[in-house]
């Protein structure tokens, strides 16, 4: 990691995929409150992050200025109440003379808007690339642009984890860990499966603006196959806050939508109105089994091992795939994805699920094959609709141990 932040992807709150600019501090107050009393700080969500809208103007002294009907209490005490709740604060600013939603931006200001954040004790920052001045459409002008906050971010002594936001422009993954703590690869994620959209993948070739883009999940989890070995403890490959509870996906499909960001070690930021969560999202956002594998030291990506398409357009809409990972014990994560319309038969052979193309080379019948492996399905064991109600109802009195049920025994 660049600053020492951040080596295992960040957890947290996002209000942008549910809120946009209808944000305020009761907002950011009650959500970590909610957050706590549905165990999801403790689970390790443990930032809240305020995206677009806050800053309205600048002052005479250039400093931004948040918005008193928005947030009377000012960004200083929103900080403090949050950090007395066991939360880190993240705050958002564009690399753009504005933000996408045309408030002010920080291009031209960057130390000083370091210097305000880090006085306000905020301990993350979004950064956006709106309104960027034509500073894009090579890795060096957006490495440029992106590098002047890093290095004001780092003059203040304050730890900041750096979020970067410029949708996969340029290669990111080529160049932003060593200056930044993640970067988004894709352009924005809406509440979709996998309905296709001609808008994404956005691509080099025709640039990414916004607003304007429609990533499905399955959208960006095949745009990160090629890059998913470009992630690394300390900067992560991030495909865009959770929709999970956002309504517009069936409850399998939110589940391959939080498996795969978790198996891909995309930060993790729940961005759904964590006051009208369902029992079943709930327990969906609660599974720690997958967190564990989002926060493995091992911080890596998945490999797509074979991807077939069941309907012949190839638009994400009727494939199955196979993906896999290894975890820092050893342990090896096995992704069957079945994005057809049907019930598939799918098999996955222990070469499959032990070659690893990265190491092609010195592939040479590992132990692995050899052994006698115990299977886990990570998902059987998961939180009931009961359990989760009762705890949204404030009325649970100990949460149960939703460890993983023994399924299986495979051998070579
Ligand atoms: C574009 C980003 O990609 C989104 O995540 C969000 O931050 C909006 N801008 C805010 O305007």
């Amino acid at each position: 990691s660049y600053n020492g932040l951040n080596l295992v992807p960040q957890m947290g709150w996002n209000n942008w995929n549910a809120f946009q600019c209808d944000v305020d501090e009761s907002l950011l107050l009650d959500t970590a409150q909610k957050m706590i009393d549905f165990g999801l700080r403790d689970l390790g969500y443990n930032h809240i992050v305020l995206d677009d809208c806050w800053s309205i103007d600048r002052n005479e002294s250039g400093y931004l200025v948040s918005d008193p009907i928005k947030f009377p209490s000012g960004m200083k005490a929103i900080a403090d109440r949050l950090h007395q709740l066991g939360f880190r604060f993240g705050m958002y600013s564009s690399a753009g003379i504005f933000t996408c939603a045309r408030y002010p931006g920080s291009l031209g200001h960057e130390q000083k808007d370091a210097d305000l954040w880090a006085s306000w004790g905020v301990d993350y920052l979004k950064y956006d690339n709106c309104f960027n001045q034509g500073q894009s459409g090579t890795p060096k002008l957006s490495f440029d642009r992106y590098k002047v906050m890093s290095d004001a971010l780092n003059s203040t002594g304050h730890p900041m984890v750096y979020s970067m936001c410029n949708w996969g422009n340029d290669d990111p993954y080529d160049w932003a860990y060593t200056i930044a703590n993640s970067g988004r690869m894709s352009g924005d994620i809406y509440d979709s499966f996998n309905r296709p959209d001609a808008r994404c993948p956005c691509t080099e070739a025709i640039g990414c603006s916004w607003p304007g883009f429609h990533c499905s999940v399955m959208n960006i989890l095949n745009k990160m196959a090629p890059i998913a070995p470009r992630t690394m403890s300390g900067y992560f490959n991030d495909m865009d806050m959770l929709e999970v509870g956002n309504g517009g996906q069936s409850d399998s499909e939110y589940v391959v939508h939080f498996s795969m960001w978790a198996i891909h070690s995309s930060p993790m930021l729940i961005g759904t109105n964590v006051g009208t969560l369902s029992p079943a999202n709930l327990a969906i956002y609660s599974n720690p089994a997958i967190l564990a594998i989002n926060q493995d030291p091992s911080a890596g990506g998945a490999s797509r091992k074979w991807r077939y398409f069941v309907d012949p357009d190839e638009t994400g809409e009727g494939e199955i795939s196979l993906w896999t990972r290894g975890l820092k014990n050893g342990d090896r994560i096995v992704a069957l994805l079945n994005a057809a319309n049907s019930t598939m038969m799918m098999n996955a052979s222990m070469n499959e699920i032990f070659f690893d193309q990265r190491t092609a080379g010195a592939y040479r019948e590992p132990e692995e094959l050899r052994q006698t492996w115990d299977i886990y399905d990570l998902w059987a064991n998961r939180m009931s609709e009961e359990e989760a109600a009762s705890i949204i109802n404030g009325n649970a009195t100990t949460r149960g141990n939703h460890t993983t049920r023994f399924n299986a025994t495979a051998t070579s």
